[in-house]
């Protein structure tokens, strides 16, 4: 009898909320280990949002064996992204997410270091470099291949017309062009057929890679996906990238890295590949969701010519002369910056996370302090709050091409959450340690081609009613969300 009753008692365990008082509120989910790891994993955004309204802005949820703590009161995210790494850790579930994701097992390496490195060949002095290559290389795909440069009307998928070119023009700025004599119009067609052929495979691989991170690929499709990374690790191989002209100092140090690391020449493609997803598994469909925006926000989009046209005029200039666009005029559309900005505020979504490696005791901005146990991880899921949070932004779901405007178009940043001025109320490129390395060059390159495609081509939704189509939901936590369905577009060189 006593033990029927225990039993019992062990099976209402799950319901239960708390371990200890001091710990933030448990939910286990009913299904014993696996927890909550179905619904977190088919839609963590809906998800997440039901256990804030049941626990508040702060507990902890089992998924797949393991305990996370989600955090979502921004005023306390300072708490964890300064936090020492030898208590919070970043890198440890990012190696996981390496192997699972691109077979990548690197030796051990300090990657504050690595980081440091990285991000000084994609800043500063060595932007213009980068800038400058973005804009040749769109031009090549954009402007210099004969059968594109049609006056009839041609159609095409928005999302594969923004991820595709971005992602190939991206990937010939930093890992280099096919011949040195890259003027030469030969040089450029072998530029096209080589990115179309890396995107291609790239693509499909894309779609499978959310569920390689968590596990869950068919057998079916983890052949598909060893194929293609097959195909992708031969064409990013030691001796293709050596044969290319005009690497960037990004690929040049990343290789060197590695060589040091003593990684071999099997191991560097796969790293190579894990870096092409890093670098160019964004921007494309940012440029997505912007340009669907202002298709379909006429206000916008007429507000962000009219920009376009006075910043070029000014400057005594066509578009079709430039042999650039300088920094000094890409940091010239406040307009165009609020637009990216709302953009990126409505279908950003990446989680901060860090493994705790010590028990800890968390201090959030309100005086209330929590208990974290070694061996959890700690989530911030800035999606949900600050950036689709009503108590900041008015209706939050709808896109306002001027929100982060003031009446006379220098930037606007007041934003309160309960009466307190806001640090971060927009987290797109992540926060502290977390921060894109690459933000500059995402931005002007995303500019570089909005702007080249605004100005050469017209460009028209195929059903003026077509509505914005929903996320997939499974890529919530990696970044840019993607659409669920592609959106048909016509668009035909201008006069
Ligand atoms: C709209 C475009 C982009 C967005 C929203 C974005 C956002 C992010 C975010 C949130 C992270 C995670 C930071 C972390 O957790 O440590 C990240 C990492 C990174 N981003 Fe971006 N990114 C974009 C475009 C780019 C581009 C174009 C590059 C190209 C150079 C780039 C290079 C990187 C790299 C290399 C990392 C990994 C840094 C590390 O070693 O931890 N990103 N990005
Ligand atoms: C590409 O390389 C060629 C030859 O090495 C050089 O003349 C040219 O300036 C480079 N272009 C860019 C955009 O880096
Ligand atoms: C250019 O033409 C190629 C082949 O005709 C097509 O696959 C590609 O999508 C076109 N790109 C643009 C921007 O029109
Ligand atoms: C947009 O966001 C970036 C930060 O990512 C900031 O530097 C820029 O000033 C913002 N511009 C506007 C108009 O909000």
């Amino acid at each position: 009898m006593a033990w029927a009753c225990r039993g019992f008692f062990f099976a209402l365990l799950p319901i239960l909320f708390s371990r200890l008082p001091s710990e933030p509120p448990l939910d286990r989910g009913f299904v014993p280990w696996l927890g909550h790891a179905v619904e977190f994993g088919k839609d963590a955004a809906s998800f997440l949002s039901k256990m804030k309204q049941k626990h508040g802005d702060i507990f902890t949820i089992q998924v797949a064996g393991k305990f996370i703590t989600i955090l979502l009161d921004p005023h306390s995210y300072d708490s964890v992204l300064w936090e020492s790494s030898c208590q919070l850790d970043f890198s440890k579930y990012a190696r996981l997410l390496m192997d699972r994701m691109f077979d990548v097992k690197l030796p051990d390496y300090d990657p504050n270091e690595e980081k440091v490195m990285l991000r000084s060949a994609l800043q500063n002095k060595n932007l213009p470099s980068l800038t400058k290559a973005m804009f040749f290389n769109l031009q090549t795909l954009l402007l210099s291949d004969p059968s594109n440069l049609s006056r009839q009307w041609t159609d095409e998928g928005l999302f594969h017309l923004s991820y595709g070119m971005m992602l190939r023009a991206g990937y010939l700025t930093l890992y280099g062009n096919e011949e040195e004599n890259y003027n030469d119009p030969s040089c450029q067609d072998k530029d096209r057929a080589h990115s179309a052929e890396v995107y291609s495979a790239f693509y499909k691989l894309d779609q499978l890679l959310m569920r390689a991170a968590r596990s869950m690929l068919t057998a079916a499709e983890k052949k598909e996906a060893a194929n293609l990374k097959g195909h992708l690790w031969k064409l990013l191989s030691v001796k293709r990238l050596n044969s290319k002209a005009n690497k960037s100092l990004w690929l040049e140090s990343y290789k060197q890295h590695l060589e040091e690391l003593g990684v071999d020449e099997d191991m560097q493609p796969r790293a190579m590949l894990m870096q092409l997803w890093a670098t160019q598994g964004n921007a494309g469909p940012a440029v997505f969701w912007l340009l669907l925006f202002l298709l379909k926000h006429p206000e916008a989009m007429a507000a962000v010519q009219g920009e376009l046209e006075k910043v070029i005029r000014i400057r005594g200039q066509t578009m079709k002369q430039m042999q650039g666009i300088s920094q000094e005029m890409l940091d010239s559309t406040p307009v165009f910056d609020s637009v990216l900005n709302e953009t990126l505020r409505l279908t950003a979504a990446p989680f901060i996370s860090r493994e705790v490696l010590a028990d800890m005791q968390l201090r959030l901005a309100d005086g209330r302090k929590f208990s974290l146990r070694k061996e959890d991880r700690l989530c911030l899921f800035p999606y949900l709050s600050p950036q689709m949070d009503s108590e900041i932004y008015e209706e939050p779901e709808k896109f306002k091409y001027d929100r982060f405007l003031n009446a006379d178009n220098t930037e606007k940043r007041d934003f309160y959450k309960g009466g307190e001025r806001l640090k971060y109320y927009n987290m797109p490129w992540g926060a502290g340690i977390n921060t894109c390395i690459g933000k500059f060059h995402a931005v002007n390159s995303i500019k570089q081609f909005v702007f080249i495609l605004l100005t050469n081509f017209d460009l028209e939704l195929k059903d003026p009613e077509a509505r914005i189509p929903g996320f997939d939901k499974g890529r919530y936590g990696f970044g840019m969300l993607q659409p669920e369905n592609d959106i048909m577009i016509q668009y035909k060189l201008k006069d």
